[in-house]
């Protein structure tokens, strides 16, 4: 079995159940996000105060960042249900119809990855979305024939972590389109303090803090960091997270101080090692590191191109200066920005 990094994107069972328990379900439990929770909760009043469903609503970012939740809040907020699926579900436009037919007044339908619909499944949301009518093909060749169902008020939350692939008319047709953004420290810390408190683990603010650094901007990191450090509190320490706990714990499970796994580590020695520091294109580098091309682009590359490590040239991935002093590599002479001699 190939071990996944610490900070990948790819959830094990165990923490998905995991995560169910440390969900924020109200508005004023969800950290940071100010102007974006500004936004919503004027939507959701004005909406609740006219006694209609709020509009829909598309909310895109890296993964882990508080999509899904944010989507049960909104449902939450307005006293609505929750029905969930996600793009690759809906494979075919009787999918969709089932699960649109099947909604009651007011609920809130989340589709996670809505990039992914099928373009004939995007097609019957069109009018779903603008005039909540499902206009349906039935029956099959000379006996086919359309018909249109009213359907009760709702309100669609999408979810992408690829907002450029989402199609312009679906796009257009959210009421409100909102960018997650990478978090700060602090708001990072007050997840891993909230999470602790949760799973009721002592943690000193220190040692929220020490778990926050490392986060990578991602309360999901940070709280599967919190859920290692707390282990290794309760068997090789105290059981008290502080910061001394957690900077020996990440260093056990091998998170830096700047919060990069092996994962990470492993891309920035292939382009450095491998490809004289780029560029060198994104599948070559995933095959290079043992990840998909997806992976590698969603999940590691917008946090190293955060930090300055890596950068996207329409050539390729290359290492900046920064990388190679990273992982502790003397930079070549040139202007960090591809133009080294290969070695
Ligand atoms: N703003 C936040 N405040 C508190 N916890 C959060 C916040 N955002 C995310 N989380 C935590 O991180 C986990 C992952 O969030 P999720 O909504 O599943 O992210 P996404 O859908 O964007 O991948 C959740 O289980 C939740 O506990
Ligand atoms: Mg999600």
């Amino acid at each position: 079995m190939r071990e996944e990094g610490l900070l990948t994107t790819v959830q094990s069972p165990e923490e998905i159940e995991a995560e169910i328990g440390l969900r924020p379900k109200r508005l004023e439990e969800f950290v940071g996000q100010d102007a974006l929770k500004e936004r919503l909760s004027i939507l959701i009043e004005a909406a609740s105060g006219r006694g209609e469903s709020v509009d829909h609503l598309l909310f895109s970012g890296p993964p882990g960042l508080g999509k899904t939740s944010l989507a049960a809040i909104v449902a939450n907020e307005m006293g609505a249900s929750f029905r969930s699926t996600s793009g690759p579900a809906l494979d075919r436009p009787g999918d969709l119809a089932a699960v649109i037919t099947n909604l009651e007044h007011g609920d809130v339908l989340f589709i996670d990855e809505i990039h992914r619909l099928p373009r004939q499944v995007e097609e019957i949301m069109y009018p779903a979305m603008e005039d909540g009518q499902l206009d349906i093909v039935v029956g099959k060749g000379p006996a086919a024939r359309s018909i249109k169902i009213d359907l009760p008020a709702f309100t669609l939350v999408g979810a992408t972590t690829r907002v450029g692939r989402v199609a312009p008319p679906l796009r257009d047709r959210f009421g409100y389109v909102a960018r997650l953004d990478y978090y700060d420290t602090s708001d990072l810390a007050a997840i891993v303090a909230r999470s602790a408190l949760l799973l009721e683990t002592s943690a000193s603010p220190d040692g929220c803090e020490a778990i926050a650094r490392r986060s990578r901007g991602t309360p999901r990191i940070a709280n599967r960091l919190l859920r290692r450090v707390r282990d290794y509190a309760s068997v090789r320490a105290t059981g008290e997270v502080d910061a001394e706990t957690a900077d020996i714990a990440l260093e056990v499970f091998e998170v830096d101080e700047a919060g990069l796994d092996k994962v990470d580590r492993a891309i920035l020695h292939a382009i450095i090692d491998k490809f004289g520091g780029g560029p060198v294109g994104l599948s070559t580098l995933a095959i290079a590191v043992g990840e998909d091309p997806e992976t590698v682009e969603d999940a590691y590359e917008p946090f190293l191109i955060l930090e300055g490590l890596i950068q996207r040239t329409p050539r390729g991935r290359i290492a900046t200066k920064r990388a190679y002093t990273h992982i502790g590599l003397e930079p070549p002479a040139g202007d960090g920005q591809g133009q080294f001699p290969h070695p």
